[in-house]
C-alpha cells in the first residue's frame, strides 16, 4: 500500500510485479542479448601467425613430420584443441605454452584464418 496525499494506492504483489519487476527484467536481458558476441574476423596479429607459422607453416602446413597441417581444419575443431591446450586438458610439451596466452578472442581469429587457408597448400608458400 502507498499513499499519496490522502489517496490510497493499492499495489498488489502481481501488480507489482507486472509494472516494475518485468520491465526491469526484461531490460536487463534485452542488454544481455545485446552484449556483443564473440565474432571470429579472421584478422590475426602478424606476431601471432609468425609464432604458429614457425612450426605450423605459415601457410598451414607443416613441414615437421611431427606437426600437425592446421590449413583448412574446421574451425570448430581447431578452436576446442586450442582451449584444451590452454587449460591443459591436452597436453604437449612443444604445444601448450603456445596456447597459454591466447584469448577467446584470438583463439576464435586463428581458427577463421586456418579455416581459410587451402589444405593443399598451394594458394602460397612454406616457410
Ligand atoms: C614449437 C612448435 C609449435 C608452435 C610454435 C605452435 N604449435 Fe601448435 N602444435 C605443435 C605440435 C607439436 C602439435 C601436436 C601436439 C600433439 O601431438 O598433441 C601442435 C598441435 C596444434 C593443434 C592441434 C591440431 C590437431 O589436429 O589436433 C592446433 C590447433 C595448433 N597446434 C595450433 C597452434 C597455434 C594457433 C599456434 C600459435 C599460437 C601454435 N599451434 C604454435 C607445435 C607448435
Amino acid at each position: 500500500m502507498i499513499l499519496t496525499g490522502n489517496k490510497r494506492i493499492h499495489i498488489t504483489r502481481c501488480e507489482l510485479h507486472r509494472r516494475y519487476i518485468l520491465p526491469v527484467v526484461s531490460i536487463l536481458l534485452l542488454q544481455a542479448c545485446l552484449e556483443e558476441p564473440l565474432t571470429a574476423n579472421d584478422d590475426v596479429g602478424e606476431d601471432k601467425l609468425a609464432k604458429c607459422g614457425a612450426c605450423h607453416g605459415l601457410n598451414g602446413i607443416s613441414n615437421i613430420p611431427i606437426i600437425p597441417n592446421l590449413a583448412g581444419q574446421k574451425a570448430e575443431y581447431t578452436v576446442l584443441q586450442l582451449k584444451a591446450f590452454r587449460s591443459g586438458e591436452r597436453v604437449n610439451a612443444a604445444m601448450t605454452p603456445h596456447a597459454k596466452s591466447l584469448s577467446d578472442q584470438d583463439i576464435a581469429d586463428l581458427a577463421a584464418h586456418y579455416a581459410n587457408l587451402d589444405p593443399s597448400g598451394k594458394s602460397s608458400s612454406s616457410p
